[in-house]
């Protein structure tokens, strides 16, 4: 195949969105607008892509910018998607090959769906190839219009007579592009028409009028080439990609309970025989094991967790580890750089952060445990707190093996509590503890027997 050069046009406002953002930052999922055209586009192996931006081009780029391999250009004035496309000539002009224009407002279009265009855009020899659909209600779209079964110009909704209103044929606002002819073509496009804009589509008449070839290809499923103008288009689409990847998942082998409250990012994999109950949401690169249970109220955002996970109701964890055969939750903060050991027990008003907690080891309720390590099998009394922070700097704890941490201690870093370790119930400890030594630190009780009786007796008196 020629050369291909991909060009997304993404400088318009998207006034309808009613947003400070650009229209193309919004997000379906965890990826935007715009990469998740760019997704689309890489799968034809391109020799460049340039992104035209304009409105909020900075935030464009900014959400760009971890894509290498992109180049970008400026149209300053959004003066029509025409005028868009020519902004690439100092980039694109005097090159051989196919400009594959894409909008980076249409998010769900499929590789293989622009495979197709280029397949029948290089086989009629054309010098421009529309992808169309068929929609029931063509209400805001370009139609296309035909002379004896060819295509002869594409006319905007708001400059349509009414017989052209009712053609169900659009235009998706995607092409194919051969480029020699193309930029002094698009020079002669003017701006008479209802928003004095200059319209790309109008590229196709000005080709017919020059004899040269323009054909279609008609996209099957109208869906993969809607544009998103409002935020009731996101939410719809946004719903649309939820129900894919759920059903990819199911049939994958994994339990949704309720799919219609189950909020799964595209990149997120589930291994078979997990079940996820209802409003459980899994984001970002998350990697989930099989045979886990994850509960209602759940998130969990770019974290492995392994096989035989249980994770209960109402957990967060975030960029951490969870190993095989851990339970976690109910009401557990999983917080980043943690790590969950097998079969390690989190329980309820846990807090873990920066921390690692060894294989078989327990911290079952009511702990914040920070910049810590814990060793395997250690038991973590109810209201341990490890307190890193002096006010100015952050401390680590290590816990060895086998310890027990007495309920309500306080262990203030930074402090070692050694191997096999006892620290007796509400200690402050403030100094290392060897190996097998048991810690007291706190004051000791003092009983003043028959003193109940001797208060009531002074009451009496006075
Ligand atoms: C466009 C097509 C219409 C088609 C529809 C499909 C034109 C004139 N009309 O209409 O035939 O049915 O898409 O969705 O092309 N943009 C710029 N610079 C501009 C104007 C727009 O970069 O000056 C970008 C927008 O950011 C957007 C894309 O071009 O990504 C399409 O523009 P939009 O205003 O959404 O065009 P539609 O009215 O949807
Ligand atoms: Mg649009």
């Amino acid at each position: 195949m020629s050369d291909i050069h991909v060009v997304i046009l993404a400088a318009g406002k998207g006034t309808r969105m009613k947003s400070h953002l650009p229209k193309v930052v919004h997000k379906i999922g965890a990826l935007t607008l715009i990469e998740r055209v760019l997704r689309t586009a890489s799968g034809l192996f391109p020799d460049s892509i340039t992104v035209v931006v304009g409105h909020g081009a900075d935030e464009v780029k900014q959400a760009l910018q971890k894509r290498t391999a992109l180049q970008f250009v400026t149209q300053e004035q959004q003066l029509g998607t025409g005028h868009a496309l020519l902004q690439t000539r100092s980039l694109l002009e005097g090159k051989t090959g196919t400009v594959v224009l894409l909008s980076g407002d249409v998010p769900l279009l499929s590789t293989s769906s622009l495979k197709a265009l280029l397949e029948t855009h290089i086989q009629s020899n054309a010098a421009a190839t529309v992808i169309t659909a068929n929609f029931p209600r063509p209400f805001g779209y370009g139609r296309i219009v035909r002379t004896n079964g060819n295509i002869t110009k594409i006319v905007e909704e708001r400059d349509t007579s009414p017989t052209q209103k009712k053609i169900t044929e659009i235009n998706s606002g995607i092409y194919a592009f051969d480029l020699p002819p193309l930029f002094a073509a698009l020079d002669s496009i003017g701006t008479t028409n209802k928003q004095n804009e200059y319209y790309l589509p109008d590229l196709v008449a000005i080709y017919r009028k020059q004899k040269r070839v323009v054909a279609t290809w008609t996209v099957q499923l109208g869906d993969e080439i809607r544009g998103i103008n409002s935020r009731t288009e996101l939410a719809e689409v946004s719903s649309m990609v939820r129900q894919q990847k759920n059903e990819e998942l199911m049939a994958a082998g994994v339990t949704l309970i309720d799919p219609a409250t189950t909020y799964i990012d595209a990149d997120v994999v589930v291994g078979a025989d997990t079940v996820i109950y209802p409003c459980v949401f899994l984001e970002g690169s998350t990697r989930i094991g099989s045979a886990c249970e994850i509960h209602s109220g759940t998130r969990i955002v770019n974290s492995t967790v392994g096989d035989r996970v249980c994770v209960k109701n109402h957990t967060v964890v975030t960029d951490s580890t969870v190993e095989t055969g851990a339970i976690v939750g109910p009401f557990a903060h999983i917080r980043p750089g943690s790590a969950v050991g097998e079969n390690a027990h989190v329980g309820n008003f846990v807090e873990l952060k920066k921390t690692a907690l060894g294989k078989g080891a327990k911290a079952n309720h009511l702990a914040y445990l920070g910049d810590a390590t814990i060793g395997a099998k250690t038991n973590v009394g109810a209201g341990t707190i490890t307190c890193n922070y002096d006010g100015e700097q952050k401390h680590q704890t290590v816990i060895g093996s086998g310890v027990f941490v007495g309920s309500n201690s306080t262990l203030i870093a930074p402090v070692t509590l050694a191997d096999g370790s006892y620290i007796a119930a509400g200690s402050a400890v403030t100094t290392d503890v060897p190996a097998g030594a048991l810690a007291i630190g706190r004051a000791r009780q003092e009983n003043k027997v028959g003193w109940t009786a001797k208060r009531a007796s002074k009451k009496a008196d006075v």
